[in-house]
């Protein structure tokens, strides 16, 4: 994928690198357990294989690697997350958590910007109910 006006965060792998996608993914997921709102959504068993999916979607979506689409298939996000009442408490929360994960861990100010606005995009289209 190469950056174009339509896709403003296809670089940002290329240009921040793997590790720090994933370890701001980290940085969101340390805080997931400890969240009285969203932590009781989460697979407590399985919250390294979910700190992964959103890891490999991330890397994917930001121009790096495919393995999430080779392990999972196509994102289908409204689909996957309709088993999760996801009102705007939900999202608020979401998005605030990756906000400290993205403030701890990536320290490229222009690129950290552009994660934002995508991932407070992405989690207001994933709202699927009231509240
Ligand atoms: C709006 C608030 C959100 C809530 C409450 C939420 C909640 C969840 C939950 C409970 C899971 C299941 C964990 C697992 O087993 O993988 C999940 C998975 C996932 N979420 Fe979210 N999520 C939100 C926003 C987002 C956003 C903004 C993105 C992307 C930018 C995203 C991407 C993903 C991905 C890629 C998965 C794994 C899908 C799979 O392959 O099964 N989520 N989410």
């Amino acid at each position: 994928m190469s950056e174009t006006p339509l896709d403003p965060v296809a670089d940002l792998c290329a240009l921040v690198g793997e590790p720090t996608l994933r370890a701001v993914v980290r940085a969101f997921y340390a805080r997931i357990p400890g969240d009285a709102l969203l932590g009781p959504l989460y697979p407590h068993g399985d919250l390294e294989g979910a700190e992964e999916r959103l890891a490999d979607f991330l890397v994917m979506r930001f121009g790096g690697s495919q393995r999430y689409m080779e392990r999972r298939g196509h994102p289908r996000l409204r689909v996957r997350h309709a088993p999760f009442a996801i009102g705007s408490a939900e999202r608020d929360r979401w998005v605030a958590l990756m906000d400290a994960a993205l403030d701890a861990q990536l320290p490229h100010a222009e690129a950290r910007e552009r994660a934002r606005t995508f991932l407070h995009g992405v989690a207001t289209f994933l709202v699927n109910a009231e509240g």
